[in-house]
């Protein structure tokens, strides 16, 4: 990674995986460690972000899907530009909900849109800019749903989508793990929350150590 002397987390997987409670598990020992940390997200982590993320989550009908890749990639390519590479020149830890191979695991592999041309898309929008380490929380999709299900929200776009989908997208994202090893960590996203975080930790100061 080219972006500067920071440091850039990824978060990934499935819709009700546990990302949001694994970053703030992450982000409280980063924190405690001394690194000044960034959290942010896609879509959204923006204010022309935040408009975007209301029509590809909220809007009521359907999107085409090649609108929809765009719509994510025009959100990537304003926050990799205002946010994260600003964040990473200053030194900071960027933890981040969700990158591009978001778009490839949902626009490619769910969608059905061809993954590389996804991803190529994505990497155009972002100037080529790739994390240090991607973390996939991994679920089985029927095991995400029942934690969506107790969770009691109403459903987004993507949520709302059927079975078929969500295990398309899982194997999307294996299939991304599998071919970068170096940037991926997968975790069992099963396992307790504790365990997961430890896991990662792990790996993380391995990676941050000078
Ligand atoms: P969000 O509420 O952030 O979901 P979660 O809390 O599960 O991360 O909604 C993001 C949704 O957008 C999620 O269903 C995945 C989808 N998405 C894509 O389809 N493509 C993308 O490139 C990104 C970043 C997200």
């Amino acid at each position: 990674m080219t972006e500067g002397p920071g440091f850039w987390i990824t978060l990934e997987g499935g819709d009700g995986s546990g990302k949001t409670t694994q970053a703030d598990l992450l982000e409280s020992w980063l924190t405690d460690a001394g690194h000044t940390v960034l959290r942010t997200r896609e879509p959204g982590g923006s204010e022309v972000g935040q408009l975007i993320r209301e029509i590809v989550l909220h809007h009521r009908g359907d999107i085409a899907p090649r609108a929809e890749a765009l719509l994510y990639a025009a959100d990537r390519a304003h926050h990799v530009a205002t946010v994260v590479r600003p964040a990473l020149q200053r030194g900071d830890v960027v933890l981040q909900d969700r990158y591009l191979d978001s778009s490839v695991a949902y626009q490619g592999a769910g969608r059905v849109l061809d993954a590389t041309e996804v991803r190529e898309l994505s990497l155009w929008a972002a100037e080529g800019a790739l994390p240090d380490l991607t973390v996939l929380l991994d679920l089985d999709p029927a095991a995400a749903r029942t934690r969506l299900d107790s969770a009691d929200k109403p459903f987004d776009r993507l949520e709302a989508e059927k079975a078929e989908f969500h295990g398309r997208v899982r194997d999307g994202y294996l299939a991304l793990a599998a071919a970068e090893p170096d940037r991926f960590l997968v975790v069992d996203a099963a396992d307790a929350p504790d365990v997961i975080a430890a896991g990662i930790r792990t790996r993380v100061a391995a990676l941050l150590a000078p």
